[in-house]
């Protein structure tokens, strides 16, 4: 058994199972809602986020790593928030996101007093969500507003690409959360925002960087083969490119770690990399009385903790 601790968290890897613990409370396992909560954290709510793990990152990432990051399916950017490295490329399909990460990093005393003057208010909502404003600014305060009031946080268009996700019911929703957005603007100072796919914008990454992967989890047999993420289609193909691409940054001695499904079609794409299998507690339909264990995939080219596991 590998221990390690992190401020209240311990990770333990018993047989490729990897179990994060309040060492308050050794025997329960991790909840989203028992999370601790690193020092920045992320400033939207993202479908498939990863701040149940999060709060581990600094102890899944690499011995000696050169402290260059990259994250090609930014979402939410759990891990990057909690890890804070000192230099990173983040990166998403999605340009609004990524167009409200770089308004948050360069403008975002403008954003908080946006946020500010807005209200909690279905007729409001729906008045936002259909403005286009122009400005880096207004289109980012926008775009977070909408993510803390819309339906389940959920970012979904239309086949125009407009935002077409419903009114959410809250009781008292926070819209500016200044603090985060403040400490999220100075950590995203040192980092480089692009749009754009995984394949292309890890290819700068050099031997002892580190790229964490958190891609859409399409498994072979599901959905015909394609999930839809936002506006975007997954597909099978693109999770065979990724393995692919995983292949080419191993072999340039770049670190990669990759939360996947733990599913045999996915596994069999990735031979060769260590294996370990996380769980969790989830909510099942946003009810906090129903909660079912579930079993995620990590997939490293080193061995997490410096504990070996199988090897697929
Ligand atoms: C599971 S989410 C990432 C969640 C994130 N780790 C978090 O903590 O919030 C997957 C992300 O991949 C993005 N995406 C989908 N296809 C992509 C592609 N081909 N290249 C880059 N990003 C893509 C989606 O827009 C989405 O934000």
């Amino acid at each position: 058994m590998t221990k390690l601790s992190s401020k209240t968290i311990t990770v333990e890897i018993v047989d490729g199972q990897i179990r994060l613990r309040h060492s308050s409370n050794h025997n329960k396992i991790l909840s989203v809602a028992d999370l601790v909560r690193p020092d920045t954290q992320p400033i939207v709510k993202w479908a498939g986020g990863k701040q149940w793990l999060a709060c581990a990152a600094p102890l899944l990432a690499p011995l000696g790593w050169s402290q260059r990051y990259f994250e090609p399916f930014l979402g939410g950017g759990a891990f990057f928030f909690s890890l804070e490295p000192g230099r990173a490329t983040l990166s998403d399909y999605n340009q609004e996101l990524i167009a409200t990460y770089r308004a948050v990093r360069d403008n975002p005393l403008a954003i908080i007093r946006l946020l500010r003057t807005y209200t909690y208010d279905e007729q409001f909502y729906y008045a936002m969500r259909a403005r286009r404003p122009r400005k880096g600014a207004t289109s980012a305060a926008r775009f977070l507003y909408l993510n803390r009031t819309c339906w389940n946080g959920l970012y979904r268009t239309n086949a125009q690409g407009r935002f077409n996700t419903p009114f959410g019911k809250f009781s008292n929703p926070t819209i500016c959360d200044a603090d985060r957005i403040l400490a999220a603007s100075k950590l995203l100072k040192r980092v480089s925002l692009r749009t754009g796919d995984f394949e292309q914008v890890t290819v700068p990454a050099c031997p002892g960087d580190f790229v964490y992967f958190d891609p859409p989890y399409i498994t072979g047999h599901t959905n015909n083969g394609f999930l839809k993420y936002n506006a975007q289609l997954f597909s099978w193909d693109d999770q065979q490119r990724l393995s692919k691409c995983v292949g080419h940054l191993v072999n340039r001695g770049v670190h990669v770690l990759i939360s996947n499904a733990d599913h045999p079609s996915v596994l069999s794409l990735f031979r060769g990399m260590f294996f370990y299998r996380v769980s969790r507690l989830s909510l099942i339909g946003g009810d906090t009385s129903c909660r079912k264990l579930i079993s995620e995939a990590l997939l490293a080219s080193y061995p997490l903790l410096g504990k070996k596991s199988e090897v697929l």
